[in-house]
């Protein structure tokens, strides 16, 4: 799929760009300072710029998703849709779209944008659609509703950039969530709370020293675990107070395992153990064979009834995502049902070898951060969180 595919509504044309595009472009939005600054675009003032644009919307990066948007009854280009961004790796990508004021109110962004979601997910491998727009442009945030979009508390452009978002409101899509027997993608949950961003800070630090960093792994595992556990199963009761009987809620229903994957996840356990005092412990051991790199597992010491409990598996560093592959994949195997990833800092590569391996597995991580080096460690990351938690090196 490319913007040289095009998809059709009942009243709108999605189509690549064409040079005859230019007047209409100019006359209906690429002209409207309200339009192009409302999604960061310069405002152009002749028929020259706008043919310079286009020859970035016909050809090159610009053109590949990108769809003019042409109303029928008129033949007229009215606006115009895109991906202004993607990440393969992680099968995401976020849309841009903008039509023309004399056409508002029609339901035309909202038809296009329906249109584009569904193509995308019938014809790419993308899972993920995401958006966002100012919060005093509320008309956006009607479009992105009426789409199927939901409210989300960030998207990647901001975790990239390590950006929180104010005064912007974030939306996204799932494949799954509008296609039948589309593969269930486990989200990817970011905990941008500024108490576990300022805490992450401080443990990327070379001059943090052991004491501090084992200090911190725990308290921002029990940040995240809070929300890792937000979907715990509640039922009501009668609880008799000093003064009346309240009708109340607690846990009720499934138990949970913590499982930490050796060495590094053991500095978790303490946080997530606050939490969650009444949790068994697993333990899961695995190394990477030098000469083959493949993931060995050397130890698995799981409670009994791991089958009947929902595990939350625990690693500071989801790095390449092996040894979490392969943690998950023992733990399926042993029956468990509901497995989720809790991690501190994750890197894009282990966000997708564990989508690809089990896309069922939600993962929980405090940070995305760029990528891996050479070496498999995650950068700016910690370094390597072992030996920082238990002072080996
Ligand atoms: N394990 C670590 O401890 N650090 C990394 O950066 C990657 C894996």
């Amino acid at each position: 799929m490319s913007g040289s595919c095009s998809f059709e509504t009942e009243r709108l044309i999605c189509r690549s760009f064409r040079y005859s595009d230019a007047e209409d472009m100019l006359r209906n939005w690429a002209s409207d300072p309200d339009i192009q600054t409302e999604y960061g675009e310069p405002v152009y003032s002749s028929i020259s710029q706008v043919r310079e644009l286009l020859r970035e919307y016909t050809s090159g990066e610009k053109s590949r998703y990108r769809w003019a948007v042409i109303e029928k009854a008129s033949g007229e280009n009215i606006g115009q849709i895109a991906f202004c961004k993607i990440w393969d790796e992680i099968h995401t990508a976020e849309i841009e779209y903008c039509i023309g004021k004399r056409f508002w109110g029609r339901g035309y962004a909202g038809e296009a944008l329906s249109a584009l979601i569904l193509y995308t997910f019938e014809n790419t491998d993308i899972v993920r659609l995401e958006a966002y727009h100012r919060a005093e442009n509320i008309k956006s945030g009607r479009v992105l509703e009426k789409s199927e979009m939901h409210k989300t508390d960030t998207v990647q452009r901001f975790v990239r950039e390590g950006i929180t978002p104010r005064g912007e409101v974030c939306y996204c899509i799932e494949k799954n969530k509008i296609m039948k027997g589309a593969v269930s993608m486990g989200e990817l949950h970011i905990i941008d709370h500024p108490l576990v961003q300022h805490k992450i800070s401080l443990l990327r630090d070379k001059n943090t020293g052991t004491k501090e960093f084992r200090e911190l792994v725990s308290e921002i595992a029990m940040f995240i675990c809070y929300e890792a556990t937000r979907d715990l199963p509640l039922k009501e009761i009668e609880m008799e107070t000093p003064l009346a009987v309240a009708k109340t809620k607690i846990i009720s229903g499934r138990k949970l395992a913590f499982i930490p994957i050796l060495r590094a996840g053991l500095g978790m356990i303490e946080g997530v153990t606050t939490l969650v005092p009444a949790a068994k412990i697993g333990h899961i051991g695995i190394f990477r064979d030098p000469d083959t790199k493949e993931p060995i597992k050397y130890y698995s010491k799981l409670p009994e009834d791991i089958s009947e409990r929902d595990a939350i598996i625990v690693d500071p560093m989801l790095a390449t995502g092996n040894s979490a592959v392969a943690a998950i994949t023992e733990l399926k195997s042993l029956g468990v049902k509901h497995i989720k990833f809790m991690c501190i800092i994750c890197s894009p590569e282990g966000v997708e070898a564990i989508r690809s391996a089990h896309p069922d597995v939600e993962i929980y991580a405090g940070v995305m951060d760029q990528g891996l080096n050479e070496d498999q460690y995650i950068i700016p990351g910690v370094g390597d969180a072992g030996d920082r938690i238990f002072g080996t090196k």
